[in-house]
């Protein structure tokens, strides 16, 4: 019997016969030559067929094949150097499974609208595949760093009672008594609880935005990683983000060579990443070099995508901006002892446009001091058990949320968050 084979693993069996489970990809006929391009979910390979070879009938059978018919290919390895993956098939046999007739997403050009109405499709075109390649090793290379990092995972509620990050962009649901509840922008609150129970902890869950931003950036459903460590200051906290996202680059660069190449990604860019010092500079620094630059920015307001962009392009490299005006930041920062104003937290912020990507800060562990931000929020009483956490066994920690999508959008190269995930919850978009 013929060995079954995937794609993906198709090099251990040159000049063997194998058989391939997958469906046709597309097609070209030139006379007595065909060139099938085949799929099976683990990769695309090129089987050739010549007419003198095989039987009129098999001949004629792949001949016929429609794009998206499922069929089982035998055929025989070849190791051939000009093909994509490294390899060919001699094909010997085709059995069609099911016939697909007009399928909808042709190798033509379409409009992304229609893609995006597809979706169920469209994962299935190399590109689409290899970015959802790429989300399951950068998820794989993140746990990688934190479990081998003395990190224990924990996992937060997504209902919850009460607002994370401000209330904002909270989305609002019933729950089963008719009470008010939210869906969770951050399980921030719930890890600082855990990690004084286990020392480093991270979550990794879907969080929720309510948010009405229909940017390339802005998710209404998106992952977040959000490591939360007992004893880290701010300035190691930053250390710890440098050397965790240099891991996950070098994970997919290791573990992605293929589709990276699908994408077309400039891997130099990457190896930058992995290599180079991410540079640290204040909120003010950052205006400053704005300002310099020819922005009309004032002192005291968030940045927008284009500030994002001029910073990170300034130094070609992840950036730092720490020491934000408490103003503009979460209630939860640790003020800076030299300047109060601004707290000890920082954004990463990616390159070549891609702009933040993480938020973190070390955390007030003072009881008065946060009851005071309590008091001038408004934050009301389901919070108590977060200002329980300052009153038995407080100590200085931080942590961060990386967001994934923004994470696998910079390292695939892509332009919009929406091709990052299987099905995308964006503004004004809930389908399919
Ligand atoms: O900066 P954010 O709002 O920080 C927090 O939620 C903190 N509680 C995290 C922490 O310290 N544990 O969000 C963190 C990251 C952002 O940097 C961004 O990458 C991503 O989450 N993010 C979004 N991604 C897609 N769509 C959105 N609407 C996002 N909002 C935030
Ligand atoms: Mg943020």
């Amino acid at each position: 019997m013929t060995t079954k084979a995937t794609i993906a693993t198709i090099g251990q069996y040159v000049d063997q016969e194998v058989l391939i489970e997958g469906w046709l990809w597309n097609k070209r006929f030139s006379g007595k030559i065909g060139f099938l391009n085949l799929r099976d979910g683990t990769g695309f390979i090129q089987g050739v067929i010549a007419k003198q070879d095989v039987p009129e009938e098999l001949f004629a059978t792949a001949k016929g094949l429609t794009q998206e018919t499922s069929i089982r290919v035998t055929g025989t390895v070849r190791a051939e150097e000009r093909a994509a993956s490294g390899y060919e098939l001699n094909v010997t046999g085709v059995e069609v499974v099911a016939v697909t007739l007009d399928y909808p997403i042709t190798p033509k050009e379409h409009g992304v609208d229609f893609l995006m109405d597809n979706r169920h499709l469209w994962i299935r075109s190399p590109r689409q595949r290899a970015i959802l390649k790429i989300r399951a090793e950068i998820i794989r290379g993140m746990r990688d760093y934190l479990d081998n990092s003395g990190f224990t995972q924990i996992d937060p509620p997504i209902l919850t009672p009460s607002s994370a990050e401000g209330t904002t962009n909270l989305f609002e649901i019933e729950y089963v008594n008719g009470e008010p509840a939210y869906l969770s922008q951050s399980g921030q609150l719930y890890m600082e609880a855990a990690a004084l129970a286990l020392g480093k902890v991270y979550s990794f869950g879907p969080t929720f935005r309510a948010e009405k931003s229909k940017t390339r950036k802005h998710m209404i459903e998106f992952w977040m990683i959000e490591p939360e460590m007992a004893y880290v200051t701010h300035a190691e906290n930053m250390q710890i983000q440098e050397a965790f996202v240099k891991h996950i680059i070098r994970w997919v660069l290791e573990h992605c060579p293929q589709e990276l190449k699908t994408l077309e990604r400039d891997t130099e860019q990457l190896w930058k990443v992995v290599n180079e010092k991410f540079p640290v500079i204040t909120y003010k620094e950052a205006v400053q070099i704005l300002q310099d630059k020819g922005h009309d920015f004032p002192y005291g307001e968030d940045f927008g995508a284009p500030h994002e962009t001029e910073l990170t392009n300034h130094f070609d490299l992840p950036v730092f901006v720490e020491k934000w005006p408490a103003d503009i930041k979460a209630f939860y920062m640790q003020p800076d002892p030299d300047d109060p104003t601004v707290v000890l937290g920082a954004d990463l912020l990616a390159p070549e446009g891609y702009g933040e990507i993480i938020g973190g800060s070390q955390r007030i562990h003072d009881y008065d001091l946060l009851k005071s931000r309590y008091e001038e929020h408004e934050l009301g009483e389901s919070y108590n058990w977060y200002l329980d956490l300052r009153q038995y066994g407080t100590v200085p920690h931080s942590g961060f949320g990386i967001g994934l999508e923004r994470t696998i959008a910079w390292i695939c190269g892509i332009d919009h968050v929406r091709e990052t995930i299987m099905m995308p919850r964006l503004l004004y978009r809930l389908y399919p």
